[in-house]
């Protein structure tokens, strides 16, 4: 769309280097893993030290378009939400580091005119292949910079050509309580689901990733591919999708089935519309030790603030 989303190629020294990758997960292994409690509420920011930085050897750091610092590769994929396999933000690298993400299909369908099931190695075939480095702001008030590689799901959605009844787009991740643990959990309507408006999916800015720092995505950021929608909470960016549904009714969505009153359909980030049990009106950035002001629509308001004219903001949270 514009010049702050190019597609910049990845050399291979910006990627951490692997000793440092491996010493960190065997430092997680040998600390013991603390199960963590049911809800997402729970997850508060967490005391835990912050990953070091990579070494200066890891070449130029990436920003993003507002300059901030594209967090490590360390951070980016070993402090993850995924209650699939845990809800220990630490224990979701070490618990999902074998889950097998091919062959992976993903089936798209409902009210389009040509429903098709795709390889995950076609997709990335079949459409332009991009950078984008988004800011990630959690609904829990923490948040990170990370650069990652993926296409726009407008691109995925006109293949599928959606009729005219279409009004929504429902995505859904893989339901396999065996190669998810997590999925045993009780308390929980598996399989994760979420959902945007059509209108919202097809915004420039709404992405299927399927890597990170020009690598492939590893299982704890959802692979072989899921959704980030930047301007959202970070609950609406859907790992590990097999099946994208266009819809004429308005989705369930598991967070939302949960606790309705706490995260919302439509989620977007909103530092004046506070969380039932905290503040959503400053962020922890991981790697960081003051907290910073959070921004409106995560500081996308320019790329999406025409999608919500006329709707009351301070209820759409
Ligand atoms: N997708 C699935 N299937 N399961 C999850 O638990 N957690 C969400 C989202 N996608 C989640 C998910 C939440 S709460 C956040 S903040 C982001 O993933 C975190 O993405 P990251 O771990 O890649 O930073």
């Amino acid at each position: 769309m514009n010049s702050i989303y190019k597609s910049v190629p990845v050399r291979s020294s910006e990627i951490t280097p692997k000793e440092l990758f491996y010493s960190r997960r065997d430092f997680i292994k040998a600390s013991g893993l603390i199960a963590g409690s049911a809800a997402l509420a729970a997850c508060a920011p967490s005391a835990t030290e912050a990953p070091q930085k990579a070494g200066p050897d890891s070449g130029p750091i990436k920003t993003d378009e507002l300059g901030d610092p594209a967090n490590t590769y360390e951070e980016i994929t070993n402090y993850n939400n995924y209650y699939e396999f845990s809800t220990n933000k630490e224990a979701v690298a070490p618990l999902s580091k074998d889950f097998q993400t091919s062959p992976w299909t993903v089936e798209v369908g409902g009210l389009v005119n040509k429903p098709q099931t795709f390889g995950v190695e076609d997709l990335i075939k079949k459409f332009t292949q991009e950078e984008r480095i988004y800011r990630l702001r959690c609904v829990e008030a923490w948040s990170m910079v990370i650069p990652w590689n993926g296409f726009t799901l407008a691109s995925l959605l006109k293949a599928v050509e959606p009729t005219s009844k279409a009004k929504y787009v429902h995505f859904v991740t893989l339901l396999d309580k065996k190669r998810m643990p997590g999925q045993g959990a009780q308390g929980y309507p598996w399989p994760y689901e979420e959902g945007l408006r059509l209108d919202e999916a097809m915004n420039d800015l709404a992405i299927l990733a399927t890597g990170v720092y020009g690598e492939p995505m590893l299982p704890a950021n959802g692979a072989p591919i899921r959704l980030v929608v930047p301007w959202k909470y970070g609950f609406k960016s859907i790992k590990g999708i097999v099946k994208i549904e266009l819809t004429e009714e308005r989705p369930n969505t598991m967070w939302n089935t949960i606790a309705t009153n706490e995260y919302g359909f439509y989620a977007n980030v909103n530092p004046s519309v506070d969380h039932p049990r905290w503040s959503q009106a400053s962020e922890r950035r991981i790697g960081e030790f003051s907290r910073r002001a959070t921004l409106p629509f995560n500081g996308y308001t320019e790329q999406v603030a025409s999608l919500y004219e006329g709707m009351d903001l301070s209820l759409h949270f």
